[in-house]
């Protein structure tokens, strides 16, 4: 397989700005079904086109759709996607109106579907790097963690106005945050909180020491609080819930659809949702298994496959990745 990573973009200093995750297996899982001449492929979770490039340079036949609901992700996605903007269609959408956004692209639920689909969910290194739109912990900035800067909803409207048992639900649940709690009380303790330096203060001020001292990148104590409220502020599980069924649905036989997730909830809504199309839905007691009862899907991953150790240490964002991928193989009944 050629070496991919020679082609992805750079900082002035040489170094890449992006790594996609579990490159060279999204490429072996959907390059199959990319080889026909006029294959699409849809990638949901454009970011900087890591992903779709690659797929794009190993499929010369495909056409990508390329999704993003943040307008300067679609700017630089263009920009390095450029080499290849005739056979690409980029738009700016969430990606749970994909049916929508197939429609619109003439490849809608009349027309033979779409070969392959890729979900990455979560942030970019992108987002993260621009300071000012609040996503880290490492850099002072106002409370926003906006991906689409058009919705109205920001951090600072959840940690200022939301219920304190509204939040310790969301850190709790999205965050994973055991210590929800004394985070809260510290929240509610110190409003208003405008920054996401004020807010990492009051996270510091709630923890007990030992935890407080671990500071460190992947375990710095804003961590879960931070990714908890962002994944509220941009409705990011509803969003994936939504378009799990939405994306089956417009695959064509022999596409794929792979998710790569970050948390451990997204994980087991993908799990839960792979699970129940793969599986035939006779009642039980019939002797055999008839054709409209018979699973549309096969899994092409047992279980969630995680990157391996190398990428792991070269990039830490990939440690909590989990990724699934099923194809279909029916038509619809
Ligand atoms: C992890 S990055 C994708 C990186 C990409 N695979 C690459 O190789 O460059 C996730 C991207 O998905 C976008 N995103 C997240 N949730 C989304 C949603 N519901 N609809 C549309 N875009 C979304 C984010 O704005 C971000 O740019």
């Amino acid at each position: 397989m050629q070496d991919t990573s020679l082609h992805l973009a750079r900082r002035s200093d040489g170094q890449p700005i992006h790594r996609p995750v579990m490159l060279e297996r999204i490429l072996s899982l959907l390059s199959p079904a990319l080889s026909h001449a006029g294959a699409i492929l849809v990638d949901g979770t454009l970011g900087m086109g890591g992903h779709s490039r690659a797929l794009l340079e190993a499929n010369p036949n495909a056409r990508l759709i390329g999704i993003d609901q943040d307008e300067n992700a679609l700017a630089v996605a263009g920009e390095h996607l450029a080499d290849f903007a005739d056979r690409t269609t980029l738009v700016q959408a969430r990606f749970d109106s994909l049916t929508q956004v197939l429609e619109n692209a003439g490849v809608g639920a009349t027309e033979r579907g779409v070969d392959a689909i890729l979900l990455d969910l979560g942030l970019s290194s992108l987002q993260i790097d621009e300071a000012e739109r609040g996503f880290s912990y490492m850099h002072d900035a106002s409370l926003d963690m906006r991906m689409d800067t058009t919705r109205e909803l920001t951090a600072a409207t959840i940690v200022n106005t939301y219920e304190a048992s509204e939040l310790v639900r969301i850190i709790r649940t999205y965050g994973e945050e055991k210590l929800a709690q004394r985070i809260v009380a510290q929240i509610v303790a110190n409003r208003p909180i405008n920054t996401t330096g004020e807010l990492v203060a009051a996270i510091d001020q709630a923890l007990p020491a030992a935890v407080r001292f671990r500071h460190g990148s992947s375990s710095h104590p804003a961590k879960r609080t931070f990714q908890a409220l962002r994944i509220a502020v941009n409705a990011e599980l509803e969003a994936l819930q939504a378009v799990i069924p939405q994306a089956l649905a417009a695959l064509a036989v022999d596409g794929v659809l792979a998710i790569i997730s970050f948390q451990s909830l997204e994980d087991r809504y993908v799990k839960d949702a792979f699970r129940t199309a793969t599986q035939d839905s006779a009642p039980a007691g019939l002797p055999y298994v008839p054709e409209a009862f018979q699973a549309r899907f096969v899994n092409l991953t047992r279980g969630a496959e995680v990157a391996c150790e190398a990428e792991v240490n070269g990039n830490s964002r990939s440690a909590s990745a989990k990724l699934r991928a099923v194809k279909r193989i029916k038509e619809d009944a």
